[in-house]
């Protein structure tokens, strides 16, 4: 379906941003705050178990309005109203775009062709719920009659990023005696090294693929199919495996049994999946009591987004802040840096939620865009990053906007520890806005000639993230506020945020080259650089096979 889209730098709003622009590089986080004594108060939205402080980004009230004629101009809460309705907003697939009835209750509806999608979560959520229950209690066993002590999650993307960020965020909460791996990529180093130490009388293999035909998943997957029959059998692969996936068909024809087979639908994109069935790793790790806060934390902050005011809608601020940076301050990327080791992972995870949704270069009519989309995603945890990258935040020539996230209940007994991890939080929110000036080094006595080097100019923005406690529902709350703020984005500048065409081509390339390497025949149709890599690399595999 074509569709004719706003080009949002028609708008009035885009003109007034670009001279707020200019006037804002002639200010500094110091003066926004010297000139408004209550912007901590009028920047901050605390809600769903987050605290979000806004303050210290490059924004005074007026640029916030024309934020917001931007968002109505260019239809910021039809479209979000049409998500929840079910409307076919993913345009280029002619999809709808549900992942939002994942977290609906159960007395809730989104009647889509005459069947209530709610319906079938509920009895997709029992299912999994019935399977992880008599995993964790040992009632379900193995071929050899052993209970399941592991489970290797077999999938790549979206149906790996999210579960495996949620594993590691929520191992305090995890309260059952499995431990989950993962395997995503095609390198066997991986597949090996997660193995190695297995037996696969005590292992549930996940095969987690929307499609069921990656590559990567279903090479991994058919190794570990022949790893349990050479074990244990040609029947055990129906006691060590579950699949996860909207083809229902082609995982029963890989050999697993129904009753381990749980479904989701083409409305749920692979990156928006983790509340789905796709999370079945995180449901065995926290039982189906802690999946249900964790969609109740989602729940949460998509309630939030749907009646929120604009100016107080925490995605919607989030989100237009991304634009502006990129758009009007020329931000080419933005950083996530989690002060906590448990969220660790999740910059990765944001990395596939912002550049597959927004790295579009069309927009939903199809014409190329005149302006910058979808901004790198990048980061690592805190403090780790201080002793790495963080000098170029502070004394180098990119604009960085920062998500610096902190969850203040310790998750160790390590409480000095915990002190520190914070106090640096804090610390850096503050030397990134307000750097230390040549007159302050004079003042303490630094000698001239270093004071060039030793200066901090201060005004980079940060976003500071607070969550109380890492919990089921303060992750949940976190992801769905990404996944709305990512929608935000997406909306303005008029891009499908939900198709991911971009992936595909490698694919089929990757298919022909993988054929052409087996042949070992002449090769046509490549670049001299292509053939050139091919011949090579067949050169050294004569070597090894
Ligand atoms: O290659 C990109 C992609 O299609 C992602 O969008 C998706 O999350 C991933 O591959 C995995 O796909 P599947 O779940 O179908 O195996």
């Amino acid at each position: 379906m074509i569709e004719k889209v706003v080009d949002p730098t028609t708008t009035e709003a885009w003109t007034a941003l670009k001279a707020d622009a200019a006037r804002m590089s002639a200010t500094s986080l110091s003066e926004l705050f010297a000139a408004d004594s209550s912007r901590v108060e009028a920047l901050t939205v605390e809600t769903a178990g987050l605290c979000a402080d806004l303050s210290k980004n490059l924004v005074d009230e007026e640029t916030l309005d024309h934020l917001m004629a931007l968002a109505r101009a260019t239809g910021v809460a039809e479209r979000r109203d049409a998500m929840f309705s079910g409307e076919r907003i993913n345009t280029s697939e002619d999809r709808r775009v549900l992942h939002v009835a994942l977290r609906m209750e159960r007395e809730d509806s989104v009647v889509v062709d005459g069947r209530n999608v709610v319906d079938d979560v509920h009895h997709v959520l029992d299912s999994m719920a019935e399977f992880a229950r008599s995993v964790r209690s040992g009632a379900w066993r193995g071929a050899t009659g052993q209970r399941i002590t592991h489970v290797v999650n077999v999938g790549i993307g979206g149906s790996y990023l999210g579960p495996a960020m949620a594993a590691q965020a929520l191992r305090s909460s995890a309260n059952a005696d499995l431990e989950v791996r993962f395997v995503a990529n095609v390198d066997g180093a991986d597949l090996e090294r997660e193995t190695r130490d297995l037996d696969p009388a005590t292992t549930l293999v996940l095969v987690s693929s929307k499609t069921f035909t990656t590559l990567e998943t279903m090479s991994n997957a058919s190794l570990l199919r022949r790893w349990v029959i050479d074990a244990l059998g040609e029947s055990a692969p129906a006691k060590h495996f579950a699949a996860i996936s909207t083809n229902t068909t082609a995982a029963q024809e890989f050999g697993v049994v129904p009753e381990a087979i749980f479904g989701f639908w083409d409305f749920i994109g692979g990156r928006y999946s983790m509340d789905s069935a796709i999370g079945l790793s995180t449901m065995l790790l926290v039982g189906p009591e802690g999946f249900d806060e964790l969609l109740a934390g989602f729940r949460s902050m998509d309630s939030h987004f749907r009646s929120a005011s604009l100016r107080q809608n925490l995605p919607i601020l989030l989100g237009l802040l991304r634009v502006w940076y990129v758009n009007f301050l020329g931000a080419q990327s933005i950083g996530v840096m989690p002060y906590s080791s448990d969220l660790g992972r999740l910059p990765a995870y944001l990395q596939q939620l912002q550049m597959e949704s927004n790295g579009k270069g069309v927009n939903r009519s199809g014409d190329p865009v005149s302006y910058d989309t979808g901004p790198i995603v990048w980061g690592e945890p805190g403090t780790d990053g201080q002793h790495s990258f963080y000098q170029l935040l502070h004394q180098g020539t990119h604009l960085v906007p920062l998500d610096l996230i902190g969850v203040l209940t310790p998750m160790s007994s390590n409480h000095e520890g915990h002190d520190l991890l914070i106090a640096n939080l804090i610390a850096q929110a503050e030397a990134l806005a307000f750097g230390r000036s040549a007159e302050a080094l004079a003042e303490a006595g630094i000698p001239r000639d270093q004071i060039p080097f030793r200066t901090f100019p201060g005004n980079h923005p940060s976003t500071l993230l607070l969550l109380d406690e890492l919990t089921p529902f303060t992750l949940g709350s976190l992801i769905a506020l990404y996944e709305h703020e990512v929608f935000v984005q997406g909306v303005v500048w008029g891009i499908d945020s939900f198709d991911q065409w971009g992936v595909e081509l490698g694919k089929e390339l990757a298919t022909t080259i993988a054929r052409e390497i087996e042949d070992d025949a002449p090769l046509h149709d490549h670049d001299p650089s292509t053939a050139h890599a091919i011949e090579r690399y067949r050169g050294i595999r004569r070597r090894w096979r």
